[in-house]
């Protein structure tokens, strides 16, 4: 008869693999946990820390993901996700950016954050270099390291809108350097890079022997400027990875759906990792997405033009409270003011982590603080936030630091 081991007999188990240890989970839900435990216990917040837009998924887009459902479309898709999807995601892109990608090197993702970790999985080994310019967005940070990789961050230039130079990135390469990560515009700067640049990245890329991965999760956000993507050089064809997000686009951040465009054998390569990991994004949100894609892009014009009317409400805003600087996000949703002014006082925060706590605490106003992305001076406000919402917390803001003078 088999006898039950005693429990002060039984070996422990074996520690957790390394490459668990090596990630942790974002400060951006630690700061989020805080203020969801507050609002919870009935504080009134204003909430800049949201990721997402505050619209709804356009109505003709749930539609279709209706109509998928009720269709009974519920079973596997193929891995790279439906055909239709990929002449989709293919053919707006090409609409969108002067890209000329076929179909077969469009993979359709759980996400634009799965194109991502596909992509570091497949470029980055174990020492490789990548180099990654701050502030980051933080999974950037934990999935190079995920993969065993060691992130190389060049710190953006914020008196010019938290972009680099050339020179910036040449010099950090190294014999080890695989891959340059970009992201523009940036989360959670809103800095954009130029066209320019990018083509100065792809010429070092080509000389050095590199390769490019570009987060393009919110090309559409762009206020001042033309949509860019460095997919329409036709020098990217072979050295270029972009990852991109219908998730803020179409107000889809719970549908999960991304994909990535890139050369052949990476994209490849990546159906590999996902073929063994989370095989089709979602059946009927694929259909959804089909329609976003296709469909009208009226709802994302309608977005944008109430974001820019936001930014610069929340810029002005920022810029009129002593010892807040604010440059001007060119993209994205979100603002990055420093505060090292009213850090360091005594009796006040010493560093923007503390800041975020005892305004959340204080006033109640939801930020996330700038160490979560690299640099240390900075708050991060999304204003994905309604426009009396944005007044009411700029309020706060002020009475906070006026209190820290
Ligand atoms: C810079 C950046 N890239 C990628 C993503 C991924 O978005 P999703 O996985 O929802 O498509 C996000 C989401 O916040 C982001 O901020």
């Amino acid at each position: 008869m088999a006898v039950a081991p005693q429990p002060d007999s039984a070996a422990p188990p074996p520690p957790l693999a390394a490459r668990a240890a090596r990630i942790s989970v974002s400060a951006t839900s630690t700061v989020l946990a805080e203020a969801d435990r507050l609002r919870a216990a009935g504080r009134d917040l204003v909430d800049f820390g949201v990721g997402e837009p505050d619209f709804s998924t356009p109505e003709h887009i749930r539609e279709a993901g209706l109509e998928a459902l009720r269709a009974g479309f519920t079973r596997y898709t193929p891995t790279p996700g439906l055909a239709e999807l990929r002449a989709a995601v293919a053919a707006a892109h090409a609409r969108d950016f002067g890209s000329n990608y076929p179909p077969a090197d469009a993979l359709v993702t759980v996400g634009g954050k799965q194109a991502l970790f596909n992509a570091v999985s497949v470029l980055v080994d174990h020492g490789d270099e990548v180099i990654l310019p701050a502030p980051y967005w933080v999974s950037f940070l934990d999935q190079i390291r995920y993969a065993g990789g060691v992130p190389v961050v060049v710190p953006a230039r914020e008196e010019r809108g938290f972009t680099l130079d050339l020179a910036d990135i040449e010099r950090a390469l190294t014999p080890r350097t695989k891959l340059i990560l970009l992201n523009s515009p940036a989360n959670p700067s809103g800095a954009l890079l130029p066209p320019a640049f990018f083509a100065g990245v792809l010429d070092l890329c080509r000389r050095r022997g590199l390769w490019l991965l570009s987060d393009e999760c919110y090309a559409k956000f762009v206020y001042d400027d033309q949509p860019y993507s460095v997919g329409a050089e036709p020098a990217a064809r072979d050295r270029v990875v972009l990852a991109g997000s219908l998730s803020k686009t179409y107000v889809m951040t719970g549908w999960r759906i991304g994909y990535a465009l890139g050369p052949a054998p990476v994209i490849a390569a990546m159906l590999k990792v996902q073929s063994h990991s989370t095989s089709n994004a979602t059946s009927f949100a694929q259909k959804a997405a089909i329609a976003a894609l296709t469909g009208t892009q009226a709802p994302l014009a309608a977005m944008l033009a109430e974001f820019r009317r936001r930014r610069d409400l929340i810029v002005q805003g920022l810029r009129a409270i002593p010892g807040v600087r604010c440059v001007l996000p060119r993209g994205a949703f979100y603002a990055y003011p420093n505060v090292a002014d009213l850090l360091g006082r005594p009796g006040g925060p010493q560093t923007t982590l503390e800041f975020s706590a005892r305004l959340l605490q204080d006033q109640g106003v939801v930020t996330v603080p700038g160490e979560a992305f690299g640099t240390a001076a900075h708050l991060r406000f999304s204003y994905a936030v309604p426009e009396p919402a944005i007044r009411e917390g700029l309020r706060r803001l002020a009475a906070f630091s006026a209190l820290l003078k």
